[in-house]
């Protein structure tokens, strides 16, 4: 079973800063991803629009430096969310996007999750400046919807927990005070945000974490799990019952992928518990195991469409993003998931941290066909050898030959072999 998607976006990764920073990208690259949104947590926060890293905060203009000169200027588009803080102000707001620096910002629970601490309360931002500007100006709200400095006994129960009780208590607050303003539920977990999501309507998205379609809190504390330890914490199986539902409902617009890969060196090693699960490298093919035990067939028609909305197209239409032309392929195989090594220290990925088996692989491209040449600047196309299958636009190559259009190249980005397909010519 073969699966020829386009290149999708990652609405929620962490790159981090320094060192690792390039094997991260290079991992988010590897597993056919064109960019997304790097979310702003760094030391220090990406707190200023534009100008140079300061001891107090980064700049979204230097974190994106940071960031291609790293790998990401492989990515087709990357999104650095402002981090809202107190010191962020509407006019950061207008100026960021009238010089098409800032397409969305950031809120973070104070204290609620991994650097969070610089993190502003909903209430404080509620009405204010600056969440008029957004609506003014169509920038999306990203929110880690948690209530914060809960007690323990309130942060996670059976019945309530910080989710449940900020989607509840809090959002419609926000909703009502801010009528225009387009929101992007990070990483929901609970069937409470599931339902708000549902009945916001179009204005609100959600992304959803392949950890949190693929596993309970039985599965967390079970052995005590850390590598599945993030935040929001895992739930329970009628909350990852509704997220499922989200996901492959037909037709659904609202729901896309957003991992929430978030990287810690130190956390095998030194046995610390940081919360965030590390994804770079498979989260495509957890996806696509996570859709199947969902009862969705990849096989079939329908059950790629809806798999290929939810990790390909919904998101880039909520972000107005165009969809890659470049495409890449998955194939129903026992795949291999390794620790990332990065300067920092080995990272565990997810699936090896809980010592499970991908089902799905990442698969290279084996034909291209040149629909046209001038010279030795040949354009490629991926021909899916499937019935009625469209062509799909894979790359704009220099190349060191001259390619006739309708030759015909095996491999992945090098000329393996060239030949002339009759049955490519006839599809072309
Ligand atoms: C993230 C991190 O480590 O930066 N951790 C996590 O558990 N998800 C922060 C976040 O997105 O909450
Ligand atoms: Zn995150």
């Amino acid at each position: 079973m073969i699966l020829d998607l386009p290149k999708w976006f990652d609405f929620h990764a962490h790159f981090r800063q320094g060192p690792a920073m390039g094997a991260y990208i290079r991992a988010h690259l590897d597993m056919g991803c064109a960019g997304g949104v790097a979310m702003p947590n760094t030391k220090p926060p990406v707190s200023r629009v534009f100008g140079e890293a300061l001891e107090a905060s980064w700049s979204i203009e230097h974190y994106l430096h940071d960031l291609n000169a790293a790998g990401g200027g492989a990515f087709e588009a990357l999104i650095v969310p402002l981090y809202l803080t107190r010191a962020t102000t509407p006019e950061m707001i207008v100026e960021g996007v009238a010089r098409g620096m800032l397409q969305a910002c950031k809120y973070y629970p104070p204290y609620g999750t991994t650097n969070a601490e610089h993190g502003v309360s909903l209430e404080e931002l509620i009405g204010g400046e600056v969440l008029r500007e957004l609506e003014e100006t169509g920038i999306v709200l990203c929110l880690h919807g948690e209530q914060h400095g809960l007690s323990g006994d309130r942060y996670f129960d059976a019945v309530d927990h910080a989710e449940s009780i900020f989607y509840r208590e809090k959002m419609p607050r926000l909703m009502d005070q801010h009528p225009r303003l387009r929101v992007v539920c990070e990483h929901v977990t609970s069937e409470a945000a599931v339902q708000f999501v549902q009945l916001a309507g179009e204005r609100v998205a959600a992304t959803v974490t392949p950890q949190h379609l693929l596993y309970t809190v039985g599965h967390l504390i079970q052995g005590l799990r850390y590598h599945l330890y993030c935040l929001p914490i895992v739930k329970f199986e009628a909350d990852r019952a509704a997220l499922r539902s989200a996901v492959t409902a037909s037709k659904q617009s609202q729901f896309f992928a957003g991992t929430d890969s978030a990287p810690h060196t130190t956390k095998a090693t030194a046995g610390g518990c940081a919360a965030g699960c590390f994804t770079g490298g498979c989260a495509p093919q957890l996806y696509a195991m996570a859709f199947e035990e969902c009862g969705v067939s990849m096989d079939s028609e329908a059950g790629q469409a809806s798999f290929e909305r939810f990790l390909c197209r919904n998101g880039a239409a909520f972000y107005g993003l165009p969809l890659p032309e470049q495409g890449f392929r998955l194939e129903r195989q026992v795949g291999r998931c390794d620790l990332l090594e990065t300067p920092e220290g080995p990272v565990t990925p997810l699936p090896v941290g809980m010592e499970r088996e991908l089902t799905w692989r990442l698969a290279a491209l084996s034909e291209w066909v040149c629909v046209s040449s001038q010279g030795n600047l040949a354009h490629f196309c991926f021909a899916p050898r499937r019935e009625g299958a469209g062509l799909r636009m894979l790359a704009r190559v220099q190349t060191p030959w001259n390619f006739l259009e309708g030759s015909f190249v095996c491999g992945y980005g090098g000329a393996v072999a060239v030949g002339v397909s009759e049955w490519l010519e006839h599809e072309i």
